[in-house]
């Protein structure tokens, strides 16, 4: 639930494209002999960003005669999936042309849309000329940038063992180490695929792209971490990482956009501005690794003017590159214990003062320990381990792959030892911070080895104060003395200038730089406890309401939402028959918002918009449009003060979001959770938003859904497998005045048979909470397994068929996410499945439960009980072969003697069974879903 920024930026390439032809000028050579030009990044072998599940689309572009016609062919040179592509075009009067290339799919066996990552041939004519390049490749493209680190290529001992290790698909584009006082266009460069020349080459660079290639999270092949490499499998596709040195030696100003230049970053005006760099910002890229540091600590830079420079660098780059979104690592030697070395890592805090949540701020810092040439393998983990974490990993929070993020600092005046409290983002301490000493060394470990902690009485401009007494965890939360809370009003933490001793979390990933205002603890309003709901024997049947059915953006759209889309989705529902099979409720994710509207006093305080390019029409306009089909409509907001993608969240706005929402005649809000901290400060949130819920119902006589997150099980641990009992949140999440209608259980899905058998084993230790006895909570309120994945690249038929039968037994929401444009047949029966549907529907409202079967085998037999005595049952194989599945009736929650059986696929009667019930060869990752009357 930490996804973050990256989808936001992407959204800037949605407002990019629309002007990209005004700015093509601004990067290319007007054509004056009719030329047709391409740069030299466009050339055989080259690998262009995969566009994959709303990642960034890849542009191909250079010159033409001005207003002549351009077209551009992409053809698959893999007979077994034969694809071709023609875009056209016309050059701009300054000869400008740029094409942004979709996502490239071919029929896979069953008949879906399989992700095709070449290779192809691309042909570009233009005026009777034409340019070929051939094996180009679609896969997850890396920018590696930077002075000495990124120099240092990879030479001797080193060199051979990378060489060795290397899989086949890291293909490498290698600039040329020239500079240029004037920008220009292109640089000189050329794709390398092998191991040959690699001493020309960045070791860091080379290290890291080894290092996510091993990596390779999803498991599918060379750094795949997109997880639709599986369905690539099956075609002998493998996705390629495709990694760009372009370190220069010198940097120069005049390459840099003027805000920039202004700064006179760097010293003495040269700028940091990587002139290597600027012709190449117009690519899409999964990241950005960025190694700086000496040069700084050479030009003894001042914090505030580097943390500047800094800011603005990578915001240059971001925004002036119109590629749409990127992570940016940055990596740092740490071998250094000069005064210097600290004051460049005190600016990288200051820069940061809400790592993720700003515009410009930096994804990650890793920091290099030491820097060999010749053993490059720790700091090259760590950079890849920061930028899957920056890329991806914010849709798995299960990976704990993530440096631990200061969430907020606070002082305390009443808590044990009148401490300074710093607590760090619970997803990435699972397992806890510590001090990692240098061996035999006793003393680094005290403040201002391992980290830097200074505190400000003033404001940013200091004067800032060490913190001097020692540090000691306390849960997530580090303490530091009451010495140092006297003087806070701001606190920054920076890693320490000792190479060997950092703050690190369980994953060895260092504590990242950031900036954070101090909370007086007597601001924290704790909530009063919640009051009883009815017990389970007293709640009226009649009146539950079954959980809620429909649609939601966020598994295919992500960011890429408008107001187009969702017509067209609502239209769909509709005529695919899926308003009628009872999916009703059309929801908008992250996205939709802008900003809060200007207050009275002129600051952004006041109402929150509807993102006027996404939804010129507004909110209320397309409600209206949603209810005259009959549906219901929901949107989303976080209550911290950011959504996931840095929108504007609820946090102390809750009362007036909630007016707007209802005078917008919202009918679902789905309250997200990121960067929001601890059970105190949710509850409040809730409960406000619960309070003005409840008088917009009163008012309109409707529900109004209010859809939490997140309340999982207590302990999870750091592989992403959960044990233990429902946490806290438990006993009071859908009770009195907090009382969510429902709440996700679990991580962000994605479409691979892994995430959704987590989310299931998360709804197991959940269930208690859902089907809560006397004086419990649960009915009529659900735990939600997050939305459904069915129709999206990622998983077989089969394995959606499950994920369906599984969500309808657990009985929470089944909101369906996915392209209704391009969803197959299959898809659309699968989700419309009649008796799977009343399942999840049936008035009990209870949810089901792993009851039994083989688990050491992988088989599974789920139970959920329903109305009118009857038990609904999913037999599922999880394992990789085929087997069989007896459900026992004595091991059944209703223990009876003989039961009548109907296949809920099928519905087809199985009749009478007395005493167990086999289902025959059950595929591995298949079910059986029954009805037992
Ligand atoms: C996540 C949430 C997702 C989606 C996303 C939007 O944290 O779990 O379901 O809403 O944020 O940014």
């Amino acid at each position: 639930m930490r996804s973050r920024l990256r989808m936001a930026r992407r959204s800037l390439l949605l407002l990019a494209t629309l002007s990209f032809s005004a700015h093509a000028s601004a990067t290319t050579t007007p054509a004056s002999s009719a030329a047709l030009t391409l740069p030299s990044f466009f050339s055989d072998g080259a690998v262009l960003q995969v566009y994959d599940e709303g990642d960034a689309r890849s542009f191909v572009y250079g010159t033409a005669a001005p207003a002549s016609s351009v077209a551009l062919t992409l053809t698959s040179s893999m007979p077994a999936m034969p694809f071709s592509r023609t875009y056209r075009t016309m050059a701009l009067m300054d000869g400008g042309w740029a094409f942004q290339i979709d996502g490239t799919y071919a029929p896979d066996a069953q008949g879906r849309h399989a992700p095709h990552y070449g290779p192809f041939s691309v042909t570009v004519a233009a005026g009777g000329e034409r340019r070929t390049f051939s094996d180009v490749r679609f896969g997850d493209v890396y920018l590696c940038v930077g002075g000495e680190q990124m120099l240092r290529p990879v030479v001797g001992a080193g060199a051979a063992a990378a060489a060795a290790r290397a899989p086949a698909d890291i293909r490498r584009f290698e600039v040329a180490a020239a500079s240029s006082a004037a920008p220009s266009s292109d640089v000189r460069g050329a794709w390398r695929i092998g191991t040959a020349s690699l001493a020309n080459f960045s070791a860091l660079c080379y290290g890291t792209a080894l290092a996510l290639a091993r990596m390779d999270p999803a498991g599918n092949g060379v750094g795949n971490t997109t997880g639709s490499g599986k369905l690539c499998a099956a075609h002998r596709c493998t996705m390629p990482i495709g990694v760009i040195h372009a370190a220069a030696e010198s940097t120069l100003a005049a390459w840099a956009p003027a805000a920039v230049a202004a700064k006179a970053c760097g010293g003495g005006g040269s700028g940091r501005f990587n002139g290597m760099l600027a012709p190449l910002l117009r690519l899409a890229l999964r990241g950005v690794v960025y190694a700086g540091g000496e040069a700084d600590l050479a030009a003894k830079m001042a914090p505030a003017t580097y943390a500047d420079c800094f800011a603005q660098t990578v915001s240059a780059w971001r925004d002036s590159g119109q590629i749409g979104d990127f992570a940016v690592v940055f990596t740092q030697l740490g071998a250094s214990t000069s005064g210097a070395a600290s004051a460049l890592r005190l600016a990288q805090a200051t820069a940061l003062p809400r790592p993720f949540a700003e515009a410009n701020s930096i994804d990650t810092t890793a920091m290099a320990a030491r820097y060999d040439t010749s053993n490059t393998s720790e700091v090259a983990r760590r950079v890849a381990l920061g930028m899957v974490h920056a890329a991806y990993s914010k849709q798995e929070p299960g990976w704990g792959w993530s440096s631990p993020v200061l969430e907020h600092v606070r002082v305390s005046a009443n808590e044990v030892a009148h401490g300074v409290f710093l607590s760090f983002a619970a997803t990435e301490v699972k397992g806890g911070l510590r001090l990692v000493d240098r061996p035999g060394c006793t003393i680094c470990c005290k403040l201002g080895g391992g980290a830097l902690v200074q505190a400000s009485s003033g404001g940013l401009s200091g004067p800032w104060h060490n913190a001097t007494s020692l540090a000691r965890m306390r849960g997530k939360d580090w303490v530091l003395g009451a010495r140092f809370a006297a003087a806070a009003r701001l606190v920054r933490v920076a890693a320490g200038p000792d190479a060997d001793c950092f703050l690190y979390n369980a994953n060895g990933m260092p504590v990242l730089p950031a900036i954070a205002n101090v909370t007086a603890a007597e601001q924290i309003r704790l909530p009063e406890p919640p009051g009883i709901l009815a017990s389970r024997e007293s709640y009226d049947a009649a009146a539950i309401t079954p959980p809620p059915m429909g649609f939601n953006t966020w598994n295919r759209w992500h960011c890429w939402v408008d107001e187009r889309l969702l017509k067209q989705t609502a239209d769909l529902m509709v005529s695919l028959g899926l308003a009628a099979a009872g999916y009703r409720s059309l929801n908008i994710d992250d996205c939709w918002q802008s900003q809060r509207a200007l207050d009275a006093t002129g600051r952004h305080n006041g109402t929150i918009d509807a993102d006027p390019t996404r939804f010129p029409s507004g909110l209320r306009a397309f409600s209206e449009y949603v209810h005259a089909k009959n549906m219901s409509f929901g949107v989303y907001t976080s209550q911290s003060e950011v959504t996931c993608q840095a929108r504007p969240g609820s946090w102390e706005h809750e009362a007036l979001d909630a007016k707007t929402y209802c005078d917008a005649d919202v009918d679902y809000i789905k309250i997200d959770h990121c960067g929001g901290g601890q059970w105190s400060r949710n509850n409040i949130s809730w409960m406000l938003f619960r309070a003005a819920l409840d008088k917009c119902a009163a008012k309109r006589k409707r529900k109004f859904w209010m859809s939490c997150s997140s309340c999982g099980p207590t302990k999870c641990l750091l592989d992403g497998s959960c044990v233990g009992k429902p946490s806290g949140c438990g006993q009071w999440i859908a009770k009195g005045r907090v009382s969510c209608d429902l709440w996700r259980t679990g991580g962000d899905i994605q479409a691979r048979w892994s995430s959704i058998m987590a989310n299931l084993d998360m709804m197991q230790l959940m269930a208690p909470v859902q089907n809560a006895g006397p004086g419990g909570a649960g009915i009529g309120h659900f735990n939600d397994p997050d939305m459904l994945q069915v129709g999206n690249i990622g998983l077989t038929i089969l394995e959606q068929r499950s994920h369906m039968a599984l969500w309808c037994l657990l009985g929470g929401p089944l909101l369906i996410s996915t392209d209704l444009k391009q969803i197959s047949a299959p898809a659309v029966a699968i989700l419309k499945t009649k008796g799977l549907i009343d399942l999840n529907q049936d008035t009990l409202a209870t949810q089901g439960e792993r009851i039994g079967g083989n688990q050491t085998f992988g088989c599974e037999v789920w139970c959920k009980k329903l109305s009118g005595g009857r038990l609904g049952l999913v037999l599922l194989n999880r394992s990789e072969e085929t087997s069989d599945i007896t459900v026992t009736f004595a091991d059944l929650i209703i223990a009876k003697a003989g039961w009548t059986l109907t296949d809920l696929w099928t519905e087809k009667s199985l009749g009478k069974q007395a005493k167990s019930y086999t289902a025959q060869a059950v595929p591995s990752h298949g079910n059986v879903a029954l009805l037992l009357v």
